[in-house]
């Protein structure tokens, strides 16, 4: 048996605790999935062309095999980028690692379908801590959203300036949020929006380093985004017309940034046919209303370069579900309810690309 002086003795615990550490960075290393090898993108160069072209990436939130395969149809139809967004409720309600690989199987059935070079987008939704925004970094995601405005300010900066030093280094994009929404984001709820402001937004950018930002100018989650007190009535159709966008206030930001990507959440419009829909196949749906296409239109032309609609996809889901079940009671199948619902969530995907956001035709190659 061979004996070794003390240093020599410190000097192998060094050693060993250094391979140790090496053999952790190494497996770590490999264990972490980089998008890139998944054939996903990050959006910078998607928003760059989007802020040039005056039209907006639709971000379409999704929870379950139908919506996927219905907003990847719609985007190869229209040749339109497309940012498939996960939330924290989807996380959990569908398995993070399922839905991560089917956001992988996203861009080869694109490509199956016909579409050589797709550009999709795998983001956090409404990322509330370091951690989780870290976890999907490390699982494959392209962009995250810190969305630290429900804190303080300095909070807000330091929370986001710490994801993004971590996303960087993976040419991984980020979403910050300055002002708050009215509605409910994941567990975060306000009663009331307090709209961003814009003398803030500089030295935001500045201090955390985020390449988009979520602004607040009187959208909100949901599809109840304004009570009937906030609405005046349309005299010839008698229903609820919601207060304009405050305009001036995203002007007001773009005057600071000139250029820089502004992301809007909760655009849903709410469309009254699917509410009606619903209503009539047995739903309770009371005054729900949304935000006006032709003001998403506008918005779209501007510095906002991302739109975020999750709510008209669920209405809209709801609302073929309902018809058919009513339509034919004996359907057991759920095949036969959920693609009915497949195609009408595919044709409002492609509504909104077309008509709304104007992203159709505008992939790089
Ligand atoms: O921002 C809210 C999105 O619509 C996600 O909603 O948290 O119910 O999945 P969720
Ligand atoms: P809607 O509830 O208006 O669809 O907003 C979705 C959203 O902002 C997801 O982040
Ligand atoms: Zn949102």
């Amino acid at each position: 048996m061979r004996y070794f002086s003390l240093s020599h003795k410190i000097l192998f615990a060094k050693i060993r605790k250094l391979c140790n550490f090496a053999d952790r960075k190494l497996l770590k290393l490999y264990d972490m999935v980089n998008y890139k090898d998944l054939g996903l993108v990050n959006t910078r160069e998607m928003f760059a062309r989007a802020v040039d072209g005056g039209y907006a990436i639709p971000a379409f939130n999704f929870n379950n095999m139908e919506q996927m395969q219905a907003i990847i149809m719609a985007s190869v139809e229209t040749k339109s980028p497309v940012i498939l967004q996960i939330s924290k409720g989807a996380r959990q309600y569908a398995n993070q690692t399922l839905l991560r690989y089917m956001a992988e199987g996203a861009v080869a059935y694109a490509k199956e379908l016909g579409c050589a070079h797709p550009e999709i987008v795998l983001h956090l939704d409404h990322g509330d801590s370091f951690e989780l925004c870290k976890n999907c970094i490390e699982m494959g995601f392209s962009s995250v959203m810190i969305d630290g405005s429900a804190l303080p300010y300095d909070e807000n900066v330091a929370l986001t300036r710490k994801v993004v030093d971590f996303a960087h280094k993976y040419d991984v994009t980020v979403e910050g949020e300055l002002g708050v929404l009215a509605g409910v984001e994941d567990e975060v709820s306000s009663e009331v929006s307090h709209y961003t402001k814009p003398e803030e937004v500089v030295d935001f950018v500045t201090k955390t380093g985020v390449d988009s930002l979520a602004i607040s100018i009187g959208t909100s989650h949901g599809a109840y985004k304004f009570t009937p007190e906030q609405c005046t009535v349309d005299p010839k159709t008698g229903r609820l017309l919601p207060p304009p966008l405050a305009f001036d206030v995203l002007e007001a930001v773009e005057k600071e940034l000139p250029g820089f990507p502004i992301v809007l959440h909760g655009s849903s419009s709410v469309p009254q046919e699917d509410v009606d829909t619903i209503n009539k196949y047995g739903g309770a749906l009371k005054a729900a209303v949304g935000i006006p296409e032709e003001q998403l239109r506008k918005a779209a032309k501007s510095a906002v370069c991302k739109i975020n609609i999750d709510s008209d996809s669920r209405l809209a889901m709801t609302a073929a579900i309902r018809k058919t079940l009513a339509e034919k009671p004996a359907e057991f199948d759920p095949r036969k309810y959920l693609g009915p619902a497949r195609d009408h969530m595919k044709e409002l995907y492609m509504h909104k690309i077309v008509n709304v956001l104007g992203s159709n035709g505008k992939l790089a190659l």
